[in-house]
């Protein structure tokens, strides 16, 4: 009995004891931990400080860079401004001093060299014509015809109807009027004549009783030809570099020739500008080259241009003939731009125009397409005053 009770009281003693132990143990772990939380704490508070202090520099940072912002763009347009007024000051100064092209052209290179290029072609172009015609829209159009292959080219000069069927022929037909070439079968009314050389592709135009052709052997000749004496009066070579077919879809033609109210005009391409169609201004009488212009008109897709007052008209189409259309202008006296000249629709029809010459006593067109010789009539509106 006294052992069970001496066991009882040891029992609770180790019990006591091991509570106690326990209870040293739980504080321990409480103060350890409360340690940890104040440090967290502590961190914690470092941290939204650090950040705060961040955040102020950003946004201090930020209102500095918007003032820079509103600085640089105040002097953008202080620069914009400048430029404009030097503008103004070179186009006066060329109205006043248009004799001057070399001092003019040092001048603009520290302008754009594109302003320089169009800037001068202004300057010398305004002078040289009164003819303000632009093309509104086709007003109208005749068949008149159908005689020979898909391709070739057909026009009126001093009364007379010329007719060249194909792209590499030597014989060109000749009627006394346009009656005398509707009302005959075929070519059978009409006086052949027989060139010295073939013309190569579609580019040839009659002027003043005279033609002028491309022959294409080693290089590319220009070729003008009395039909009155049928004889040839000149050539020469063509002044280009490295030619390429000038339209897309009709890549017989290297040099397509254009009559219109100023007098003669080279439409060609070269591998220096091979995406564009390039112009040139060509002396009838001396066959010489006056003055070259890039035009941005595109050569894919084109299929013939013209000429109307110094404004050349590219007409498109697509590999599978759809709707032809003029898409791209070019005017040397910078009256006139792709905003102003609205897209021109031809008239729907059967494939694409070989070729479209441009009579400026009449203002038609001579189409070719696909063996039928078309005339087209032509609406036309004054070009804008720049
Ligand atoms: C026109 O040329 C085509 C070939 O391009 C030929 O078949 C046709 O006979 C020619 N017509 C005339 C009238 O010369």
């Amino acid at each position: 009995m006294r052992i069970l009770q001496i066991f009882l009281i040891l029992l609770c003693g180790l019990a006591a004891a091991q509570q106690q132990t326990l209870m040293d143990y739980l504080e321990r772990r409480l103060l350890a931990i409360e340690d940890r939380i104040s440090l967290w704490h502590e961190q914690t508070s470092r941290y939204t400080s650090e950040l705060r202090e961040f955040k102020q520099q950003m946004v201090a940072q930020l209102e500095g860079l918007d003032k820079n912002k509103e600085a640089l763009r105040s002097e953008l347009d202080a620069v914009g401004a400048r430029v404009d007024r030097v503008e103004r000051e070179m186009d006066y100064l060329e109205t006043q001093n248009g004799a001057q092209p070399c001092v003019d052209v040092e001048d603009k290179l520290v302008e754009q060299q594109v302003i320089v290029a169009k800037e001068r072609n202004k300057a010398k172009y305004a002078k040289l014509t009164d003819c303000r015609d632009m093309i509104e829209s086709i007003k109208g159009m005749k068949i008149l015809k159908r005689v020979g292959g898909t391709k070739g080219m057909w026009s009126k000069d001093s009364g007379k109807v010329y007719l060249f069927n194909g792209t590499g022929e030597d014989t060109l037909y000749q009627f006394g009027s346009v009656r005398d070439f509707t009302s005959s079968q075929g070519v059978a009314a009409a006086k052949a004549v027989t060139l010295p050389t073939s013309w190569q592709g579609v580019g040839h135009v009659v002027y003043n009783n005279h033609l002028y052709y491309m022959r294409a052997n080693e290089e590319i000749r220009l070729v003008k030809f009395d039909l009155q004496k049928s004889s040839e009066v000149d050539s020469a070579v063509f002044p280009a570099k490295d030619q390429l077919p000038v339209y897309t879809l009709n890549p017989e033609t290297y040099v397509d020739l254009a009559v219109d109210e100023e007098g003669l005009w080279a439409i060609y391409a070269t591998k220096e500008n091979e995406k564009h169609i390039s112009l040139a201004k060509v002396d009838p009488k001396t066959l010489s080259i006056e003055q070259m212009w890039d035009t941005p008109c595109l050569r894919e897709n084109a299929e013939a241009a013209f000429v109307v007052c110094g404004t050349v008209y590219v007409a498109y189409n697509s590999k599978l003939p759809s709707r032809s259309r003029i898409q791209c202008v070019f005017d040397v006296s910078d009256m006139v731009t792709d905003d102003d000249a609205p897209t021109v629709y031809f008239p729907k029809r059967y494939g694409t125009h070989s070729s479209l010459k441009y009579s400026p006593m009449e203002q038609l067109l001579y189409a070719w397409d696909d063996g039928y010789q078309i005339l087209y009539k032509l609406q036309m509106k004054k070009k804008l005053e720049v």
